[in-house]
């Protein structure tokens, strides 16, 4: 599939864009500095536009729009901040998603309604000290007992840890069983025994929040079990090739943001007596990132289209993230080499940019991971 941008498209692009410049650019490395959440600044400030659900139906308090258009605002946050950018992404893929694919009836009215209308932020947690790539090792616990089941463990990294409202988390229901005896429970911040533990001091995405989530016998009530018992590891695979996606799109809007302004700088700043953009060195590395973001571009869309039109999308969402994320990496290391000395100041945009960007290659599965996930669709299981 080819992506081909429609009207409607460019038009909320541009509506984000304005929104981002004006409310977020202004302050994003005030942000990073002080490592400050802005709930109201960015969280609210999409809500009133109805952008915390845009990917789910009016009925379910959403915008009713579709994947490439929840992928371009992810994007154009992340041209301006990273951080804004997976609050997002956190927000609309992991924490509300599983809810909305998975959920009854009675879960979708009374947690992802709340959700996208942007009234509750929402996360996902799936990662523990044990348990990071090899996801399927989770030592989490839910054990039933009567109409209740009793949560105990611990959940690391968790993007929105600590902010958000409504939790989709992963525990072992049946022991030794492997991914199998894994579920999903909806978990509310406040319920008693659930504490947010650590608040991570981050290298880079530090105006989103990142925590740890502890579980001291929680009471989780039956009714809160998401899909069926045994179903979370597949929950959990599902979520993230979507979730894939929304990353693919921030590491797309942090290259974009970074060219742009290493751009500008280069047609500004003379040396030899005319714009450094005019000197080979610098305009190959200028043509090559514009390429190299065209080429993600096209990865994350088409990926995105093909989740809109419900085809299997897993390796393509592994693809655009993996690609785009590398992409990031490099052309915002590339953007401050044309800086330069000032590139390496605090409180230039491509510094902190660059710090964003190193995260994209690590989190919703790192890019190793990545290539397991494509090499096994392309290749099939190894024989035993
Ligand atoms: N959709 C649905 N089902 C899937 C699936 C998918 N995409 N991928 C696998 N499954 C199913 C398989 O079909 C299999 O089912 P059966 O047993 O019925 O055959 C089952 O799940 C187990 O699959 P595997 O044997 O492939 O599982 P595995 O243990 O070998 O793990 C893995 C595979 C790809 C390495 C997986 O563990 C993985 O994706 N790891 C990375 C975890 C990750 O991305 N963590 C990110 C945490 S969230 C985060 O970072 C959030 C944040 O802060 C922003």
């Amino acid at each position: 599939m080819l992506f081909k941008p429609t009207e409607a498209h460019e038009q909320l692009r541009a509506e984000i864009r304005e929104f981002a410049e004006t409310n977020i650019k202004p302050y994003a490395f005030q942000w990073d500095r002080e490592n400050y959440f802005p709930r109201k600044e960015v969280v609210e400030g999409l809500a009133a536009r109805g952008w915390m659900g845009i990917p789910y139906p009016k009925e379910y308090g959403g915008a009713g729009l579709d994947v490439v258009s929840y992928a371009i605002a992810v994007e154009e946050l992340s041209r301006v901040d990273g951080g804004s950018g997976v609050i997002l992404s956190a927000h609309v893929s992991l924490g509300s998603w599983p809810i909305f694919a998975f959920g009854t009836e009675e879960q979708k009215q009374k947690y992802l309604v709340p959700l996208a209308k942007g009234e509750k932020i929402g996360a996902f947690g799936l990662t523990e000290p044990n348990a990071g790539s090899d996801a399927g090792g989770t030592e989490t616990t839910a054990v039933l007992e009567g109409d209740h089941y009793v949560l105990n463990g611990e959940k690391i990294f968790i993007t929105n840890g600590g902010e958000a409202d409504t939790y989709v988390i992963f525990a072992v229901t049946t022991p030794g069983i492997g991914t199998k005896g894994i579920s999903a429970f909806i978990v509310e911040k406040g319920w008693e025994g659930f504490t947010i533990g650590d608040h991570y001091d981050k290298l880079g995405i530090r105006s989103s929040a990142t925590a740890q989530l502890l579980f001291d016998d929680v009471i989780v009530p039956k009714e809160n079990l998401l899909g069926q018992e045994g179903q979370g590891f597949k929950i959990a695979m599902a979520t993230l090739d979507g979730g894939r996606i929304g990353i693919a799109s921030q590491a797309l809007g942090i290259a974009q943001g970074a060219y742009e302004s290493c751009k500008e700088y280069a047609l500004d700043r003379i040396q030899f007596h005319k714009p450094i953009a005019f000197q080979q060195s610098i305009s190959f590395k200028i043509a090559d990132m514009a390429a190299q973001i065209r080429a993600a571009r096209m990865l994350v869309y088409s990926a995105a289209e093909m989740k809109e039109a419900h085809e299997k999308y897993g390796m393509e969402a592994a693809m655009a993230k993996q690609f785009a994320s590398d992409t990031a990496v490099k052309v915002t290391e590339e953007a401050i080499q044309i800086y330069g000395g000032n590139g390496y100041l605090k409180g230039m945009d491509v510094e902190r940019m660059y710090r964003d960007a190193k995260i994209t290659q690590i989190y919703e599965g790192t890019n190793e991971i990545m290539r397991v996930v494509i090499s096994s669709y392309l290749l099939g299981k190894p024989p035993k």
